[in-house]
């Protein structure tokens, strides 16, 4: 499942992401590649430990942790503290996988990526290019969102970044341990949750399919949590 979740971040607090980032100290991309991708990648890097680096990536776990849709379509056991990128001059990030299993900076926990997520930045009229291209098994799927906006996807998908030839692109990036590890089972455990929320607007928590049914869920969920 891809899932695009709009307005993580509204225009005014974007633009104040965007004044920190220009501040921050950018380093290259390549210092963090892993062996595959170092030969494919062109972009900067904010350096990771730096204080605008934690503090801006605090602010998007807290707003995530309160979001309902990111919330159900992640089911997040472990989230890896986002990082920033930026892609100008021809900066891009050819085909390649995200490693499966990365550990975690503070605690040197090891976390499996199951879901990537890219939060833009940029608004896409502000730069040529710079598609998130991914290989989904519908086919290639193209991402180019308005800032403030969020795309996750299935991290065992082959993706890329084209090239910035315009204008420049600033985005975070993190990767997610899902407490459901496969993809079929979250992507039906978040159908039933929206249905279920849809229905209880209507009918309200109290309606007794709706409480059967969010009893389904939970025991699926129960069932398939590890
Ligand atoms: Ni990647």
């Amino acid at each position: 499942m891809l899932l695009v979740i709009e307005q993580i971040f509204d225009a005014d607090e974007v633009q104040l992401f965007r004044q920190h980032l220009n501040n921050g100290n950018w380093q290259d991309g390549k210092l963090s590649a892993g062996s595959q991708a170092i030969q494919v990648k062109t972009n900067q890097q904010l350096e990771d430990q730096s204080e605008t680096s934690l503090t801006l990536g605090n602010e998007i776990l807290k707003r995530l942790g309160q979001h309902p849709q990111f919330v159900s379509a992640a089911l997040a056991d472990k989230i890896y503290p986002p990082k920033f990128n930026r892609y100008q001059n021809g900066g891009h990030y050819g085909t390649h996988v995200d490693s499966a299993i990365m550990a975690l900076p503070n605690s040197g926990d090891l976390l499996r990526t199951d879901l990537s997520a890219t939060l833009f930045f940029s608004n896409p009229e502000d730069y040529d290019g710079g598609v998130l291209s991914i290989d989904t098994e519908f086919g290639v799927q193209e991402v180019k969102l308005n800032a403030g906006d969020l795309v996750l996807y299935p991290s065992n998908s082959l993706h890329q970044v084209t090239a910035v030839t315009r204008g420049q692109r600033l985005a975070a990036f993190f990767w997610i341990q899902s407490m459901v590890r496969e993809h079929g089972q979250r992507s039906m455990l978040y159908d039933l949750d929206q249905s279920i929320q849809n229905l209880s607007t209507s009918l309200g928590n109290d309606d007794s399919e709706v409480l059967r049914l969010s009893a389904v869920y939970h025991n699926l969920l129960r069932t398939w949590a590890c």
